[in-house]
């Protein structure tokens, strides 16, 4: 008989043509953590294919006795206990780099959005609210000459310093580590992120999310902010304090938000955030364009294939599960 292909668990219906490549060597199931059907099939799982989405800690590890890869289709891995899979020596894959210039680019057009106040303009317009032209109507905020803050000048953050060069912006970034070539190349300033706060006439949040930057935007962050700036969440919700932001825009601490993330997600119809004509909303959507999505699974394919087939993963978020010398 020939040897049977490991099982691979895929947590969401994902375009079939996306996982081509796990077809030949992989039985594939597709069905949501939280089916019978799935649970069923959780103790001969080899490899897990998850999504932000899916929480994988202890709990579902143990249901996996057999599981020797967790390859999640997301830069972003909060939704994973990275410290349960290194005890369990399962490697995590993510999926950084593909998502680079989409994440960026709607990044960009948040700020733009609501810089230039694009939902209250096209509301007023829809609503029959656009009367003669008008010198003072919808009037926004100028980006030549005003000080762009980033919060977390990884490779996204870079690619929307890039842009933002484009616009006349100056630079300035709070990180863990200086980034030379940020300010060789664009003249990036690095600041505390209190003075980052207080300097900014935009401020964009593009850390990931761990017990360090949870809430790190509360009401202090929030106060310490120009009563005409501009906040930008492009990266996870739970970084900001949903009340405090309610109320910064609400009370005007600040000028306005533009959220690609929220806390909660999805963020149910009937919350204040949207009644707020100073916040602009999009549902989760950084990296969605048609050619980042299936580069984004079919590197998680990839990185699911290495673990099964027991080489290094391309891009690893637990690489102390390898030990020292990986
Ligand atoms: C990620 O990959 O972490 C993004 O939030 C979704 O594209």
């Amino acid at each position: 008989m020939p040897p049977s292909k490991p099982l691979v668990l895929v947590t969401r219906p994902i375009p079939t043509d996306w996982l081509s490549s796990l077809e030949k060597s992989c039985e594939i199931f597709v069905g949501l953590l939280s089916e019978p059907e799935t649970q069923a099939r959780l103790a001969e799982a080899e490899g897990l294919y998850s999504l932000l989405i899916d929480r994988v800690d202890e709990a579902l590890l143990q249901k996996m006795p057999r599981v020797r890869v967790v390859s999640n289709m997301a830069v972003g891995v909060d939704n994973i206990d990275l410290a349960a899979c290194t005890r369990h020596g399962i490697p995590v894959g993510n999926t950084p780099g593909v998502l680079t210039d989409a994440t960026a680019d709607l990044t960009m057009a948040l700020l733009l959005t609501a810089a230039r106040r694009l939902p209250e303009a096209n509301a007023d317009a829809r609503a029959g609210r656009w009367g003669k032209w008008s010198p003072t109507a919808w009037l926004g905020a100028d980006l030549r000459g005003a000080t762009l803050g980033i919060v977390g000048l990884g490779k996204i953050g870079q690619a929307v310093a890039a842009r933002a060069v484009g616009f006349g912006l100056r630079l300035v970034y709070a990180a863990h580590s200086v980034k030379p070539e940020a300010e060789a190349q664009w003249g990036a300033v690095r600041l505390s992120l209190q003075e980052l706060l207080r300097q900014s006439d935009f401020v964009i949040i593009l850390v990931p999310l761990n017990a360090e930057t949870r809430s790190l935007i509360g009401e202090n962050e929030l106060r310490a902010m120009k009563p005409s700036a501009i906040l930008v969440n492009a990266a996870r919700g739970p970084i900001v304090d949903t009340a405090a932001l309610q109320r910064a825009l609400s009370e005007n601490w600040i000028a306005g938000a533009a959220l690609d993330v929220t806390d909660p997600e999805p963020l149910p119809p009937d919350h204040p955030l949207y009644t707020l004509p100073n916040c602009f909303i999009a549902p989760h959507i950084g990296s969605a364009t048609r050619g980042t999505r299936r580069g984004m699974a079919e590197l998680a394919c990839e990185n699911l294939l290495a673990g099964l087939e027991g080489r290094q993963l391309i891009h690893c978020a637990n690489p102390e599960v390898y030990g020292s010398d990986a």
